[in-house]
């Protein structure tokens, strides 16, 4: 079957976006950038390369975790339609297809995503490998366009891998009342979180020895480039992924290793760097079940269930909307 595409995020919606967070971002003190930005093709193809290192634990513990618990999920869901949210390749969500459809309830399924790159090559790959399964994509910001999800069916949305903890808190809160306001009551919500673990285990998971995650932080440096006619030295910034233990978060930075001056060219902007200047690139939140569940509650969900790895390193907790 051929996968329906719905546009929400056109290249020029994209490139209005990317200047207005460039110019908000490298203007203001700290400097930061938010991390959608790191999602062209590469960034996608080097954050699939992410879920490979040993040192990232977050993938194939939630694909572990899903592979105990899908059957499970499907019987208590019911639903006939998963949304996935940030679905990149849709690779762990295949473990979710297979139980929905073993448990006789599957449709459709709706994956967005803010890279059509990622997304087109899922489509394919699912249309090949689903036959006779409804696909309907939407390139979408999902701070942004879920108003506009397909309506169709019993929907389960899936937001899996931790992405909810790349938002800041207030974004957060705002995801989580739009998600709230666009599903009927009946339909649920499924979360995958990365729990708080040891320091010495979190962070060379996003500091890995072979320096991919490095090369993934600096990819939206090559992104403004290319796109804003910027100059940045790419290879003068270091990755840094630092354990905020107040706010239980990596926060992942770009360090300038000498000063420099920058020029955005299509901004019109020019942006000094002091030797040592940290931009903070990605929040990478991590969580309690107890956290999880009243940010649920708080949000206008009931908590079904939540299940987690016997090392208690990620969660997946099912909601309905009341
Ligand atoms: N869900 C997959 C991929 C996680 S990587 C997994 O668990 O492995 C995060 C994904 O979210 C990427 O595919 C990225 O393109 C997408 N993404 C990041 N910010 C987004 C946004 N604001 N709106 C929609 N998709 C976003
Ligand atoms: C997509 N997201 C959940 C990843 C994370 O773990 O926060 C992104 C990532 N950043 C560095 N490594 C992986």
């Amino acid at each position: 079957m051929t996968a329906l595409v719905d546009i929400h995020l056109t290249g020029a919606d994209a490139d209005a976006a990317l200047r207005a967070d460039a110019r908000a971002g490298l203007t203001a003190y700290p400097k930061h950038l938010p991390p959608k930005w790191f999602y062209d093709a590469r960034g996608s193809e080097l954050f699939e390369k992410i879920t490979e290192l040993p040192e990232y634990f977050p993938t194939r513990t939630e694909r572990a975790l899903l592979e105990r618990s899908a059957d499970e999920i499907a019987v208590a869901s019911g639903a006939d339609t998963i949304v996935e949210l940030g679905s990149g390749s849709s690779a762990k969500t295949r473990l979710l297809l297979d139980a929905f459809r073993r448990a006789g309830t599957l449709r459709r399924y709706v994956p967005q995503d803010v890279s059509a790159p990622a997304l087109r090559d899922a489509l394919d790959a699912l249309a090949a490998d689903y036959p006779g399964l409804e696909l309907h994509g939407v390139v979408g910001d999902f701070t942004a366009h879920l108003d506009r999800l397909p309506p169709q069916g019993h929907r389960m949305v899936a937001f899996l891998g931790g992405t909810i903890g790349n938002l800041l808190p207030p974004e957060r809160a705002r995801f989580l009342r739009a998600l709230r306001a666009t599903l009927r009551p009946g339909e649920q919500f499924l979360l995958g979180t990365g729990l708080v673990v040891d320091p010495a285990v979190l962070v060379p998971a996003y500091d890995d020895a072979a320096g991919v995650t490095a090369e993934f932080n600096r990819n939206v440096l090559h992104v403004l480039n290319r796109e804003l006619a910027a100059d940045f030295d790419v290879d003068a910034f270091d990755h840094e992924a630092v354990w905020d233990a107040e706010h239980e978060w990596i926060e992942m930075h770009l360090v300038a290793r000498r000063a420099m001056t920058v020029t955005l060219a299509e901004l019109d902007l020019t942006v000094d760097f002091a030797a040592g200047e940290a931009m903070c690139t990605e929040i990478s939140a991590k969580f309690r079940l107890p956290g999880v569940r009243s940010m649920l509650a708080g949000a206008g969900f009931a908590v079904v269930r939540s299940w987690t790895d016997p090392e208690e390193r990620m969660a997946l907790t099912l909601a309905t909307a009341v």
